[in-house]
């Protein structure tokens, strides 16, 4: 029996929740896994002046992988929150990719009119290191009619190239389809040298269907046309912004996971949903905790614990398409803990087959 060390940062408001609720899936699927929760927060900010530790980095490094579950509550500033820990981690760790599958579950009905489960089952890959989220630029003349501010972007050769290489690795196991969002028509300089960068690896992929489209139009054929996108790799930006949408036309953000991967495996990669502490709803007892049970089950696949991986997807796909226990955003009465503990139990006879 291989065994784990897994950190957790539950964070802030429905984070904390949904992150119980993983840990009794995964300990229902797979003995040995010792847990350790660091209670890094935005609660801790107004305590101590920091999100988290100033060797948080260190502290988590030995670990074979991080679940988080979401920080960010009202009184914080979100570049607080989101700069003093959570993209610290994904670069201190390398983790260039964020992973976001975006499947429609049987039983979940779509935002979109008529679309049916085997209509939606898309892969989007997000650069995760670079990009538009760059700490470069600033006021400049703050307060003087001349006043203005710079904000740029830094897309680096190898950057690009790393994440291109990735999405196409994943459409040739998939179904051999991979789109890039590009805007090379108004971002002048980085855009089209990301599509030289794609057209450069794609002659690597004779066997992946190699295409790009504007970002914009992108948007609109995830609405009008799911069943032809199967990868889509995007930068930093945009790849966050169509993930948002995708994950709305797939049954909401309580079932979108998503995974902050460093391939190489020299450090820990960290697995979160793609919502956040949720305010309005924290403290309710209501959130819906599949989105944070999904990425602990990437969080198995990565670490090579298929079997037990593929157990809670079946587990969550069973339920819901039963949909006799379900939380008020799915339409249902249920709190976090039932439908945690259903897919839990559920999960557990699965693995045991
Ligand atoms: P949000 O994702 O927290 O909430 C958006 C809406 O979706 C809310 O109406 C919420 O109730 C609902 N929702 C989200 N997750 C749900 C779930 N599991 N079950 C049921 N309903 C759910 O996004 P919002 O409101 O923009 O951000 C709130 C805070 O979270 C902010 O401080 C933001 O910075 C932070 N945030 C943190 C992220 C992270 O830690 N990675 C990601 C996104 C936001
Ligand atoms: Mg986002």
């Amino acid at each position: 029996m291989n065994s784990y060390r897994i950190a957790t940062i539950p964070g802030d408001g429905i984070g904390v929740d949904v992150t119980t609720e993983a840990v009794k899936v995964l300990d229902a699927v797979l003995l040995g896994i010792e847990w350790t929760e660091f209670d890094w927060s935005c609660e801790q900010y107004l305590r101590t002046g920091a999100m988290m530790p100033r060797d948080g980095v260190q502290l988590l490094a030995g670990f074979d992988a991080i679940l988080l579950g979401a920080v960010g509550f009202p009184g914080v500033p979100d570049h607080i929150s989101l700069w003093g820990l959570l993209i610290p981690l994904r670069r201190a760790f390398g983790q260039y990719v964020n992973l976001r599958p975006v499947r429609l579950l049987p039983g979940i009905e779509s935002a979109l009119r008529d679309r049916r489960a085997e209509d939606l089952d898309i892969l989007i890959v997000r650069e995760n290191s670079e990009g538009e989220y760059s700490e470069i630029g600033g006021i400049h003349n703050l307060g003087r009619p001349e006043e203005f501010v710079l904000q740029e972007s830094v897309f680096t050769r190898a950057g690009c190239e790393r994440i291109i290489r990735y999405a196409f690795d994943r459409a040739r196991e998939r179904r051999g389809d991979l789109c890039s969002a590009t805007k090379s028509n108004g971002l002048i300089h980085s855009m089209p040298y990301w599509d030289s960068v794609f057209d450069r690896i794609a002659a690597e992929y004779p066997d992946v269907r190699a295409r790009q489209m504007h970002v914009d139009a992108l948007a609109a054929e995830i609405v009008l046309h799911p069943d032809r996108l199967d990868v889509i790799v995007g930068s930093n930006l945009f790849g966050d912004i169509l993930s948002d949408l995708a994950a709305a036309v797939t049954g909401g953000l309580g079932l979108a996971p998503s995974g902050n991967i460093n391939p190489d495996r020299a450090a820990p990669s960290m697995f979160e949903s793609v919502h956040g502490s949720a305010p309005d709803i924290a403290g309710q007892g209501i959130a819906n905790p599949i989105a944070q049970i999904l990425a602990a089950a990437m969080m198995l696949d990565h670490l090579g614990e298929t079997k037990a991986a593929t157990a809670i997807d079946h587990a969550v796909a069973e339920i819901l398409a039963e949909a006799s226990i379900r939380t008020p955003d799915l339409g249902g009465t249920n709190t976090t803990t039932e439908l945690g503990t259903a897919i839990a139990e559920r999960a557990r006879k699965l693995a045991d087959r």
